[in-house]
């Protein structure tokens, strides 16, 4: 076979067809360019990936780098360590509430960081003398990143070609429900019941599985790419903490989408922050994109004083290291946008301001009887809009229409980038969803042009569809 000329040399995405790019950008705005044409003044709603938390060619970046570049090359983080990694890990710590983490590893990605808490976790319980604690329970349709150690704790069909290569999934990697209040609430049933039958069913598969065999229990504090932003109902993250305590198991949170400020109450930047008290805080925590808001490759894995003490009274050594683990460009010019966006409180307004856009898009959306809007759902600056065929029944679109990408095609003409996905589960169940979760420096006049332009391509996709029907 023959490549078409013109056509991408970069194995991503889609092969032998072109490719969209982005071509430049400021600020909350970028340039695209797809199938020969231009467009300019794009909003960019998913700050690429829910990452630019500083969004375009934010000033003072330059600034940062050039510092960075000047101080330290490169040193090996497994036998040396450097100040940047050391500062960047002291200031997520202390902007976390006293005591609840205690040290951090650097990593190059949200995928990256978690398969290094798989590890952690299992070392943790070497270290403790528990080895047969391995089983690890995370929730259906999670995502969890795309190494084979992510994908066996994930549940999508993303990873599902490679369920053969996954870690078992009978007996190490088991699944637990997922949390998605819209779609599994029952008639009747309230967010305390919901959330008991959530806790109930946990329970049971940790008795059912010898409890002294389990390990942890890992889920998204608020899911993104999986099932779009379903805000835990009352009680279950508390729950969870309560349930791995009961079993001395390790409570793991995923915040590399919903982390690091992009849904913080506090203008800080953990999002459990808004459902746990720092005494339920996670024992270890993957958090990644706003971390380096693109400008650089750095996620990471938080780890708590019970971790670390486990180590410490242990063998002291922490098994494995990469290359570019801790690497000191990352953290320095991390934690110089840490510390822009921490003095300009825009963690603070990112929250707000994502509000605002939830709660416009909710008004301006859910009321309306033909548009095909399910549900808008979200926090602070993550929010989401599930499209349905059937309002009243939920009932999704057949999957082949592909409505999520549809209208992330249909956005993209009224002048705003989205992603747009299709979801499914093991159950034949499946959905579309639109996700944003744009800059923290989203102002008040910005939400009103976003919300402006994701009506009408709303209606635009509306129109569509009827008229296929
Ligand atoms: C919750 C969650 N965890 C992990 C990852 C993996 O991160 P990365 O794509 O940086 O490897 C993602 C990516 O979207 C994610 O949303």
């Amino acid at each position: 076979m023959t490549v078409e000329s013109g056509s991408s040399h970069v194995f991503q995405g889609y092969v032998g067809k072109q490719k969209a790019y982005a071509k430049e950008g400021q600020g909350v705005y970028m340039t695209i360019e797809k199938n020969g044409k231009e467009y300019k003044h794009v909003f960019d709603a998913i700050s690429g990936a829910a990452v630019a938390s500083l969004g375009w060619g934010d000033p003072d970046i330059a600034g940062i780098m050039s510092d960075a570049l000047t101080k330290h090359t490169y040193s090996y983080p497994g036998l040396i360590a450097n100040e940047e990694a050391e500062k960047l890990a002291k200031f997520y710590i202390d902007h976390s509430a006293p005591g609840v983490f205690a040290s951090a590893l650097w990593t190059c990605s949200g995928s990256e960081s978690t398969e290094n808490a798989l590890k952690i976790i299992r070392q943790y319980q070497i270290e403790r003398k528990k080895p047969r604690k391995i089983k690890i329970i995370s929730r259906e349709c999670s995502y969890h990143g795309f190494t084979l150690g992510a994908i066996s704790i994930g549940n999508t069909p993303r990873g599902a070609a490679f369920k053969d290569m996954m870690i078992n999934q009978e007996d190490v990697c088991i699944k637990m429900p997922r949390c998605w209040p819209y779609r599994d609430m029952k008639e009747g049933e309230t967010e305390e019941e919901y959330t008991q039958r959530l806790l109930d069913a946990l329970e049971n598969i940790i008795l059912d599985n010898d409890p002294e065999t389990v390990s942890a229990v890992c889920v998204e504090t608020l899911p993104g790419s999986s099932i779009g932003t379903p805000v835990p109902p009352k009680g279950y993250l508390k729950g969870l903490r309560d349930i791995c305590n009961k079993y001395d198991l390790v409570f793991m949170l995923d915040e590399v989408m919903c982390g690091t400020g992009r849904a913080n109450p506090n203008g800080k930047l953990n999002c459990w922050e808004n459902f746990l008290a720092p005494e339920d805080a996670p024992d270890i925590q993957t958090v990644g994109k706003t971390l380096g808001s693109g400008y650089v490759t750095i996620a990471g894995v938080l780890i708590s004083p019970k971790i670390l003490g486990a180590y410490v009274e242990g063998t002291g050594l922490i098994l494995g290291a990469q290359t570019y683990h801790s690497h000191a460009f990352n953290c320095a010019t991390a934690l110089g946008i840490q510390k822009k966006i921490l003095q300009n409180g825009l963690t603070k307004n990112v929250f707000e301001n994502g509000n605002l856009l939830g709660k416009k898009l909710q008004e301006a959306l859910l009321d309306e009887p033909d548009n095909f809007v399910g549900d808008v759902r979200g926090l602070g600056g993550f929010w989401t809009i599930e499209f349905v065929k059937n309002k009243s029944t939920k009932q999704p679109f057949p999957p082949e229409m592909k409505v999520g990408p549809c209208f992330a095609d249909i956005a993209l003409e009224h002048g705003v980038n989205v992603m747009g996905l299709s979801g499914a589960d093991n159950y034949g169940g499946t959905w579309d969803i639109c996700l944003l979760g744009p800059s923290f420096i989203i102002t008040k006049d910005d939400v009103e042009v976003l919300v402006q332009r994701l009506t009408k391509a709303v209606q635009a996709l509306a129109q569509k569809l009827q008229s296929k029907a």
